[in-house]
């Protein structure tokens, strides 16, 4: 049951109405009621002591792996939502990489239902392009989108097949809901980490950036073609950037989104080089690369990571989502050509961006904008209201404090992802509340601690 919240002197950022001042915020039966200075509340209301934090709108995550239906011993819809509201995410949209994949409304409704009778946040489904993720016969665009897919992808998998996106692009312009690819040429691709220096030295196959640079080239003339959006998933790679600030300046329903890791680490980080004190080679698996890092599409070199980096600041890049992929220990406790792909993201991602932040290369507004307003503008076209902490909007709000400095220790994750590269690392930053449709989903610490959250 929600109650009435008082959030106090806290700053609010809220990039889609240009707000960003000291204030409280009022939520009332769920929904966000006020703004202001020294705002009174109704008697049982309670109240969040702010200051010195910074106040959001709840995070929006574009991309993430639920797992459920099929894959309950990697992650569920209860826990994956647990692990979002702990990383300050009060909606998700999950893929359809399940058993069975997110194809038919049946699925849909299934994970709504679910995540309404368990689900710590909201959960938005992302259905497939095509029957069963095989790449052969569309889905039933129309049908899904009526039951309440905000948008469409085979991720995991690309849409290989040209012929095949241009008529799911043709049938997606007219319901306005994006095909959000995971842009890699099978033929192009094949390896298991970027094709680059540290490949060539460790003799493990990789990954051309071009494998995913000539699926976004293709993907931006079909939506010229098409006239239907076309959603870059996890661009990777400087050439993938350019080609995407070229379809925006020509006005075309183009969008991207970055993962934390593709901002922050570089392919050195396979064998631990590109790391700093506390992060050991394989300190999770014992094995000589950790598999922790293995992640698709790769992490990619320092080159990249500053031209996304900048590229989100711009705008260019549109979204911060986590691609949040966990796997089982047994998953990742093998030799890195076995490993499956995936990094458990949800709680450590806002950590990892404001990394950028204290780096003096990306301001709070902007960061803020790219996790809230930036996403929600991709998949919000049915006026649910997310990303913003507009009168009538839903009482979504994330409290954090971008100078809490904590170490990121994977038993303690509510996930059952434990995959993390970043085990034992430190983090400067972190989610202090959560709070979706109005009710205290999480709560964390709001003192520094070493050992975790
Ligand atoms: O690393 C990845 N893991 N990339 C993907 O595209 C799929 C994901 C998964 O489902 O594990």
């Amino acid at each position: 049951m929600s109650r009435s919240i008082l959030i106090k002197d806290g700053r609010i950022i809220d990039p889609r109405n240009g707000m960003d001042a000291v204030s409280d915020l009022l939520i009332l039966e769920g929904k966000v009621a006020e703004v202001g200075k020294a705002l009174a509340a109704p008697e049982g209301t309670l109240v969040l002591n702010a200051r010195g934090l910074v106040v959001s709108p709840g995070f929006v995550d574009l991309h993430c792996h639920l797992r459920e239906p099929g894959f309950e011993e990697k992650e569920t819809i209860a826990t994956g939502t647990l692990a979002a509201a702990r990383g300050g995410f009060t909606t998700v949209c999950c893929m359809p990489n399940t058993q069975p994949a997110i194809d038919t409304r049946a699925t849909v409704d299934f994970i709504l239902a679910k995540a309404r009778s368990e689900g710590a946040v909201r959960v938005l489904p992302v259905a497939a392009v095509t029957k069963g993720r095989t790449g052969g016969q569309l889905v039933e665009m129309g049908e899904l989108a009526e039951a309440g897919a905000v948008g469409f992808s085979d991720d995991g998998d690309p849409v290989a097949d040209p012929r095949l996106m241009r008529s799911a692009l043709t049938y997606t312009r007219p319901l306005g809901l994006p095909v959000m690819d995971h842009c890699e040429d099978p033929s192009l691709s094949g390896g298991v980490m970027h094709e680059g220096k540290v490949s060539t030295r460790l003799g493990l196959r990789g990954i051309p950036a071009a494998a995913e640079e000539s699926m976004v080239a293709r993907d931006i003339l079909l939506a010229e073609l098409t006239g239907g959006s076309v959603h870059i998933a996890h661009i990777s790679a400087a050439g993938s950037v350019e080609l995407v600030r070229r379809a925006k300046a020509k006005g075309l329903p183009v969008t991207a989104e970055v993962t934390p890791h593709h901002l922050t680490l570089t392919h050195e980080w396979i064998t631990g080089d590109g790391t700093t004190e506390a992060q050991q080679p394989a300190a999770n698996t014992g094995y000589p690369y950790d598999t922790n890092t293995k992640v698709n599409p790769p992490l990619r070199e320092s080159a990249d990571v500053d031209v996304m980096v900048e590229a989100l600041r711009e705008g260019i890049i549109d979204a911060i989502a986590t691609d949040h992929a966990p796997h089982t220990i047994v998953e990742k406790l093998c030799p890195y050509d076995e490993a499956a792909f995936g990094i458990s993201v949800l709680e450590t991602g806002l950590g990892s961006v404001l990394s950028l932040f204290h780096q003096g290369r990306i301001d709070l507004p902007t960061l803020v904008a790219r996790l809230t307003v930036g996403p929600a503008g991709i998949i919000d076209h049915g006026g649910l209201g997310l990303g913003t902490l507009s009168v009538g909007a839903p009482g979504d709000v994330t409290v954090f404090d971008p100078d809490i400095e904590w170490v990121v220790d994977v038993e303690r994750f509510s996930s059952k992802g434990r995959n993390s590269p970043l085990h034992g690392r430190r983090l400067k930053g972190g989610v202090v509340a959560t709070v979706f449709n109005g009710s205290v989903v999480f709560e964390g610490s709001r003192e520094a601690v070493t050992d975790g959250r």
